[in-house]
């Protein structure tokens, strides 16, 4: 038998403050209709002052833990672009509030794709033999590096988490994790990002009248790569798998807008209705969107077991990349 990466449990996290398009209006250049047509977005959920990303991250992975019937991980993976602290890292604390004991716990920053990074780190520990099982987590709170004046990113962006738990098992299960892609393109870099507060550019009060501390995105550019990396990547683990594309159930895209969605699906002569879509009511999450889709796809059965589902995402990197499994009988919680 093959040692494989196994999904064996799936859980989420929103806060529960919600903002709607309506709400964004009142304090931006924007409106519901606009941003409906734009991105197909209809509210976001964004924590309170008092929320950070480890809290996220905590409720998620209490919730996959228990999907999974399992207390003990040896590993925690957060994929993450908004750390509670720039060091250290969050996943040591994540770990320890969920009481996993001493485990390996690390962050992992690959922006939007960071979900995707995160499960082939995960099944790279236990084809190893270093891990049995790792609970790996992707959670964000955008809401706090936005430009609060942004209308482009405040219409997008929304603050989640999302975790599974992978377990050692057999390549034949399902819920086995298949061909992985991963990608980059440094040459991208200043496409998606913020420009101050890192080594290059430390906040320091003599320089801080000249930092920029807010996530910046060239959208439109974005926009196009986003689609052409995506049905790339998609391509390649489908052909890795013996698939042909007409056999992909659903498909399980990065959530940042419904528009790129489509062009995806368009693109790989899918009928649009194969694509999860959660983005109306949850924006944007970044890290999180990823297993957040997966949630809802199979709570409104969208996504059954059996299913051959892709999973792909782009995101600020650049970094890009897709994967292809059978959908596994897991209870998302
Ligand atoms: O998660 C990582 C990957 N991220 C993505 O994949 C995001 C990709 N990009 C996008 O989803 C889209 O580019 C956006 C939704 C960010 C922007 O939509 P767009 O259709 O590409 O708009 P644009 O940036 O080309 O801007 C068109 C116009 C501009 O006005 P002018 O300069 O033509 O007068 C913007 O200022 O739309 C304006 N605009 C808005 N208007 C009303 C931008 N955001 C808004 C808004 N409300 N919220």
């Amino acid at each position: 038998m093959n040692r494989a990466a196994v999904v064996s449990g799936l859980g989420t996290w929103l806060p529960p403050g919600v903002v709607t398009n309506d709400d964004l209006a009142r304090e931006l250049d924007t409106d519901d209709a606009w941003i409906r047509s734009r991105t197909g977005i209809g509210r976001r959920h964004i924590a309170d002052p008092g929320t950070a990303t480890s809290d996220l991250a905590v409720e998620a992975g209490r919730r996959a833990l228990k999907s999974a019937s399992v207390e003990s991980v040896d590993a925690v993976i957060l994929a993450t672009t908004t750390p509670d602290q720039l060091c250290p890292a969050t996943a040591p604390q994540v770990a320890d509030r969920l009481g996993l004991g001493p485990v390996a716990a690390f962050d992992l920053s690959a922006v939007c794709t960071g979900f995707l990074y995160a499960l082939g780190t995960a099944a790279g520990l236990i084809a190893a033999r270093t891990a049995e099982r790792v609970l790996v987590i992707g959670a964000d709170t955008y809401s706090r590096i936005l430009d609060p004046a942004d209308r482009s990113t405040r219409a997008i962006f929304g603050d989640g988490a999302g975790a599974v738990v992978l377990r050692a098992g057999g390549a034949e299960e399902p819920g086995a994790l298949g061909p992985l892609d991963l990608a980059s393109d440094g040459g991208g870099a200043e496409l998606i990002g913020i420009a101050s507060g890192g080594s290059r550019s430390p906040f320091r009060a003599d320089t801080l009248d000249r930092a920029d501390p807010y996530f910046r995105m060239e959208g439109p550019t974005v926009f196009r790569q986003a689609v052409e990396r995506m049905a790339h990547s998609t391509r390649t683990v489908v052909q890795r798998s013996g698939w042909q594309l007409p056999d992909v159930d659903v498909l399980v895209a990065h959530q940042a807008n419904l528009r790129i969605l489509h062009a995806v699906a368009d693109q790989l002569h899918l009928e649009r209705d194969r694509c999860a879509v959660h983005l109306d009511r949850v924006g944007n999450t970044a890290a999180a969107s990823i297993p957040l889709a997966l949630a809802d796809a199979a709570s409104s059965g969208l996504l059954r077991p059996g299913h051959r589902v892709v999973l792909t995402a782009f995101g600020g990197g650049l970094t890009w990349g897709a994967c292809a499994l059978r959908w596994p009988d897991v209870t998302a919680l």
